[in-house]
């Protein structure tokens, strides 16, 4: 999680810093600090809570130096505390480093340095690694990284600079994302792209295993052992505004009302004309591997989990192709069966998500091939499989994921019309599902008329200390997002089940306060969701139903109808998320809760 910013160069470090450790606070802000050379000196300034609390020490400081590093931090070992935020430091205050990823020997690595007498400060992971680089220092900060580096396992992006070399900026990365910006007579390291595109689009992707020595107009990247690499200066596609606000008063919200947009980028270029092909430029020439596929594993979490269960309901029904839908954390540790024609479909909107990247390796161990749907052009997972759909649907800033969900949803869609083409299965009906496809954008964009109701629904309800969500069929994950967009930003506790289901066990919780929303689709289990609503009714449940456009009987059985256009079942999730991310959204908000930057929430989640 964390975040980090370094910066060298002709201009004066603190405010690129600043501005570019803003743009990263959603992924950690319990605490921030900044180092930088000035004066003879290692300045280094902390603060616990949010980023403006570290601007408010920094007012009037740490203004004249060209060198510096910057660190949000997101607590995985110590508390968010003054002495545990980054930078750390070495004993003698010449070295200042800041870190992302988990160091997983540091508690023999502290106990090794105690011995040698080093001082530790603080109870992080990260700090072992500024003493090791310390007991290495011989006049040259990289050698000593590199040293230091074979000490320590584990996963790290980090940034260092010595007092003694003011001029040098080292980086390396193993597990954890870390990229280079190249301006003009400056160079920027970050841990994602959005902190530094206000700068430069020209950047550079490290690998792991990979260090990079930064001057002012200078970059030298190497392996571990000193081998030079030469790395390919790549272009970023996204401007500035598209990780502003643009007016909205939350990320979150903006991305909720971006997604007729970005639905329509997922499919831009993917058809011919006439709707007949469906062309994904990731899987050109991978369709040869693609027919000889005879079953697939998705593997992600969260929220890109749920979209995969859509993926496997999709795959199953057009393609006829067994799937299983696993949790990457629980595959990762498994022995899971990979045959030779096993596929894994790894949805990540980050690219960088741990448990999902360590699910990938394993299956490629494993001699699976190995697809990725992925927002992040650049990041870990998109590189590290043999190919993939991106979802082009722009940063996704709020913590909780929107515009991803239904780019993912899209993409599988695209991935299953894609399958059917290449082994012959198309027919008429592809067509038709591909012109659905393309309703679906405005479909979403006619879901907003609805946000005012949807605002007074949330009024309503906002106070519940629980809410569940039920569905059936492709409604059924939605259900589970639903619930988990609920929980994440609201802090209310919501479940989703399969409508079924809950006649197992959860119906016992149901009485005359507990909400709950049915996702009521005309599809082909509308009927028995109809008395699925009938049982909770019988119990006194008040029930929010979103419902079919022109389904006037179902206002008669229930207490609020949200309304949305019909389309075909497997493209329904689409449309069926979109009341329920403005319900939590709107809940989250007149509740006072943070929506954009919830509590104990990263944005990316690159620990295990
Ligand atoms: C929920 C949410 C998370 C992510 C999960 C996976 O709103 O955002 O559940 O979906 O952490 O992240 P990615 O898709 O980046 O791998």
């Amino acid at each position: 999680m964390c975040g980090i910013v370094g910066y060298i160069g002709k201009n004066k470090a603190k405010s690129i810093l600043v501005a570019g450790i803003k743009k990263l606070e959603y992924r950690g802000y319990d605490s921030s600090g900044l180092a930088v050379i000035e004066d003879g000196v290692i300045l280094c300034k902390k603060a616990v809570g949010r980023i403006s609390e570290l601007e408010k020490v920094l007012d009037g400081n740490c203004d004249e130096s060209n060198i510096g590093i910057i660190h949000t931090r997101w607590a995985t070992h110590g508390a968010p505390t003054y002495k545990n935020a980054h930078p750390h430091v070495d004993c003698a205050n010449k070295i200042a480093l800041v870190h992302n990823g988990i160091i997983e020997n540091y508690n023999y690595l502290k106990t090794k340095l105690q011995k040698n007498g080093h001082i530790l400060k603080s109870e992080t992971d990260t700090e072992v690694i500024v003493h090791f680089i310390e007991s290495y220092y011989e006049g040259n900060l990289e050698d000593a990284v590199r040293n230091a580096l074979k000490e320590i396992e584990g996963a790290y992006g980090l940034a260092i600079i010595h007092l003694d070399e003011p001029e040098k900026l080292v980086a390396a990365r193993h597990g954890s994302p870390l990229i280079i910006g190249i301006g003009n007579e400056e160079y920027f390291v970050t841990s994602d792209v959005s902190a530094i595109i206000e700068y430069t689009k020209n950047v550079v992707y490290l690998d792991d295993g990979e260090l990079v020595v930064l001057t002012k107009d200078s970059m030298k990247t190497t392996d571990i052992d000193s081998l030079p690499i030469s790395k390919r200066i790549e272009e970023i596609q996204w401007d500035v505004n598209q990780v502003q606000k643009s007016g909205y008063e939350h990320f979150m919200l903006k991305e909720i009302y971006e997604q007729p947009q970005t639905l329509r980028d997922t499919m831009l270029g993917r058809f011919t004309t006439d709707n007949s092909v469906v062309r994904l430029g990731g899987l050109q020439d991978k369709c040869e591997l693609l027919r000889s596929i005879n079953r697939s594993v998705i593997v992600a979490c969260g929220t890109s989990w749920h979209a995969g269960l859509i993926g496997e309901y999709m795959l199953e029904e057009l393609m006829g192709m067994p799937v299983e839908v696993e949790y990457a954390s629980e595959f990762r540790y498994r022995d899971p069966i990979i045959e030779k024609n096993t596929m894994i479909i790894a949805i990540s909107q980050s690219g960088e998500t741990a448990d999902t990247l360590a699910a990938i390796r394993e299956a490629k161990r494993k001699g699976a091939v190995v697809l990725a749907i992925c927002n992040v052009v650049g990041s870990s997972i998109a590189r590290e499989s043999d190919c993939g759909i991106f979802l082009h649907a722009g940063p996704e800033i709020g913590v909780a994921s929107t515009k991803a969900f239904t780019s993912q949803i899209v993409s599988l869609f695209l991935l299953t019309m894609h399958l059917r083409q290449i082994s012959g299965k198309a027919t008429d009906l592809d067509k038709e599902l591909v012109k659905k496809l393309k309703e679906v954008p405005s479909q979403v964009q006619s879901i907003f008329n609805n946000d005012k109701k949807i605002k007074e629904i949330s009024r309503i309800y906002k106070d519940s200390s629980n809410i569940l969500y039920l569905g059936r069929g492709y409604n059924y994950p939605v259900a589970l997002e639903g619930a988990l967009k609920l929980k994440e930003i609201s802090y209310i506790h919501a479940e989703g089940y399969p409508a079924a289901e809950m006649k197992h066990g959860p119906i016992a919780l149901v009485d005359k306060n507990m909400p709950v929303v049915f996702i009521a689709t005309k599809d082909a289990t509308y009927s028995k969701i109809l008395s699925n609503i009938e049982e909770i009714r019988a119990r006194g449940g008040k029930v929010i139903a979103i419902a079919s456009e022109g389904d006037s009987e179902i206002s008669k059985m229930v207490e609020h109808v949200l309304y949305i256009p019909e389309t075909v079942d497997a493209l329904t999730p689409i449309l069926s998320v979109i009341p329920l991310q403005l319900l939590s959204y709107h809940m989250a908000v007149m509740r006072g809760c943070d929506v954009d930057k919830p509590r104990n929430l990263a944005k990316s989640v690159t620990v295990e």
